[in-house]
């Protein structure tokens, strides 16, 4: 009689949890594995020139500190386009360790409607040799205000053919679609 035999029950118990938990385990895996991958939006396309490192590079504390300026440049997509401002660099990082280089900007927009637009990237090279950006916005106008509030990655494209005496690269930017693309003020009085 199994049901009066304590040690088969309890091997036979023990056998269900584990099954049971098994069960709920494939259930839970089987659910995290498919959630909606959030859509993109097409920010713009920005060609930014930038002159040679100007660091003699050593390493340092954090890796081999880069210094490229970026003097130039335009950009252009569905909600705004304008110029690169002669106004920034990119203080990338290299690690000695695996020399990957990641990114690390700062410099200015200009809209071609007079915006000025603070921008900050970083990000690391990936293994087709683009480098893959974090892209956070900054701007005081109203009509732009939005571009604070969104979540944006680039890809980078390095050594295009360049016509003047600088390098060209390309930055394709998109941001999380459902994000702001416009902003509503509280105080209706401040202009847009
Ligand atoms: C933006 O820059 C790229 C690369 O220099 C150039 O080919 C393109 O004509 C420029 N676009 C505008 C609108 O100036
Ligand atoms: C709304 O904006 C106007 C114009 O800038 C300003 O004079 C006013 O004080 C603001 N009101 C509030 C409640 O912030």
């Amino acid at each position: 009689m199994i049901a009066s035999n304590p040690f088969g029950s309890g091997v036979f118990s023990l056998f269900r949890y584990l099954v049971l938990g098994l069960l709920i385990q494939t259930a839970a895996a089987t659910h995290h594995a498919s959630p909606k991958p959030p859509k993109l939006s097409f920010l713009y396309t920005l060609f930014a020139e930038c002159k040679s490192d100007l660091m003699h590079a050593g390493t340092g504390p954090h890796g081999i500190r880069a210094a490229i300026p970026i003097v130039g440049g335009n950009f252009s997509g569905p909600h705004l386009s304008g110029k690169v401002l002669n106004v920034g660099a990119d203080w990338g990082l290299t690690d000695p360790r695996t020399k990957i280089f990641s990114a690390d900007t700062r410099y200015n927009l200009r809209t071609d409607d007079g915006a000025d637009i603070f921008v900050q990237t970083s990000g690391p090279q990936v293994p087709d040799g683009h480098l893959h950006l974090r892209m956070v916005f900054e701007t005081a106008s109203p009509r732009y205000y939005w571009l604070n509030n969104i979540v944006a990655i680039g890809v980078l494209t390095t050594g295009l053919p360049s016509t003047g005496d600088f390098n060209l690269l390309r930055i394709d930017g998109w941001h999380l679609a459902g994000d702001w693309d416009s902003t509503q003020f509280v105080n209706s009085s401040v202009p847009v």
